[in-house]
């Protein structure tokens, strides 16, 4: 690879018997989901957790001609070997989770941690129901920003008070710190994406919580010394839903006609689309403490590079484009997504 700038990166070579982040450099969507699964049947996690704010998020993972959207349970189910789990800071709303539990056959792999708190119909009537929430910013309407208050007001139900939760129940933090004490692979998954963080977002255009990696890190039970790595993903066109400032949004007749156009996992709104923000990536990867970024949708820059597995078969403006982004944010880019499903994927770790 030696087109790409040499960085000393050697934290890459203890990828296995570590904790990573995974988590959106843009204003959420950018496929943080494909780059866990690619992850995960590849360097083998025991257990996959969950952070980020709750059942707002939705990952779409396709593998093979089936597509699933999932809310609340980790994007990493797709891959059979390792525990999943929900981490005690993230929302819990018990009708997706028993929903997902049931449509993904999870049932015996699937953990919450009993200090989460819970969404109740009454959260979800408020999100809906209050024109702030719902027309200014534009929420999900899933409950989160009114559950979050009830947690802060100290009313809010948590995991360990719901009978029918009784038997996911563990201590999340517990299990993820045993398990990297004992040498195994964790890996923890963000939601939403950097430009929606209620601390370091288009606030108030935000959602309900930070979503940076030290908050996924907080979210999990696990502490800044024990991360290994953060991967921060970005997509080469990044999109937005709901209101909020979008620098580099481009007109919906222009996405069109370069064949991008997206709907919302949780809201089926169609999304707002734009052109690669660099700044926005840099500053992103500084706050998130990337030590690696993912590029996806690099098809959407030309069509030829759709579903090439290695960085030979990228066009010429393919690799221009990867080289300026990993100048611009100043991290190496070692994940290169082609495509929707998890096999359409350059990985260059092993080449650094
Ligand atoms: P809320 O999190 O439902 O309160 O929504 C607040 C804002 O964050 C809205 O603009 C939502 O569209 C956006 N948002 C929340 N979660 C996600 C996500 O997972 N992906 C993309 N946008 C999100
Ligand atoms: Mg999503």
């Amino acid at each position: 690879m030696s087109t790409f700038i040499t960085f000393h990166h050697p934290i890459l070579l203890k990828r296995t018997m570590s904790c990573t982040v995974i988590v959106g450099g843009f204003f959420g969507d950018e496929g943080k989901g494909k780059i866990v699964a690619h992850i995960a049947h590849k360097d083998h996690p025991s257990i996959i957790s969950r952070g980020g704010v709750g059942p707002n998020a939705g990952h779409t993972v396709k593998v093979g001609d089936k597509e699933y959207g999932v809310r609340m349970i980790p994007s990493g189910f797709v891959y059979p070997d390792a525990r999943l789990c929900i981490g005690s800071g993230v929302l819990v709303d018990p009708r997706v989770f028993f929903h997902e539990v049931d449509l993904l056959g999870v049932k015996d792999r699937i953990f919450v941690d009993g200090r989460c708190s819970i969404i109740e119909e009454d959260h979800i009537a408020r999100d809906k129901g209050n024109a702030h929430l719902a027309k200014t910013i534009g929420s999900t309407g899933s409950g989160c920003g009114p559950a979050n208050v009830d947690r802060v007001m100290r009313t809010a139900r948590q995991a360990k008070d719901v009978p029918e939760l009784q038997s996911y129940l563990t201590d999340v933090s517990l299990d993820i710190n045993t398990a990297l004490d004992q040498g195994d692979f964790v890996l923890l998954e963000g939601t939403q994406g950097f430009g929606i963080s209620l601390y370091f977002g288009t606030y108030p255009y935000v959602t309900s919580k930070d979503t940076s990696a030290s908050q996924i890190a907080a979210d999990n039970g696990v502490g800044p010394t024990k991360i290994d790595d953060v991967i921060v993903v970005f997509k080469a066109y990044p999109t937005r839903v709901g209101e909020g400032p979008f620098g580099t949004e481009m007109s919906r007749e222009e996405s069109h006609r370069l064949g991008i156009e997206e709907y919302g996992t949780v809201t089926h709104r169609e999304r707002r689309i734009g052109v690669w923000d660099g700044a926005m990536a840099k500053y992103s990867a500084m706050v998130n403490g990337a030590t690696q970024v993912a590029i996806t949708g690099i098809d959407h820059v030309d069509t030829s590079c759709f579903g090439a597995t290695s960085y030979d078969q990228l066009s010429a403006k393919a690799k221009d484009f990867v080289r300026n982004a990993e100048k611009e944010i100043g991290v190496p880019v070692t994940l290169i997504s082609t495509g929707p499903d998890i096999s359409q994927i350059i990985d260059l770790r092993d080449d650094r």
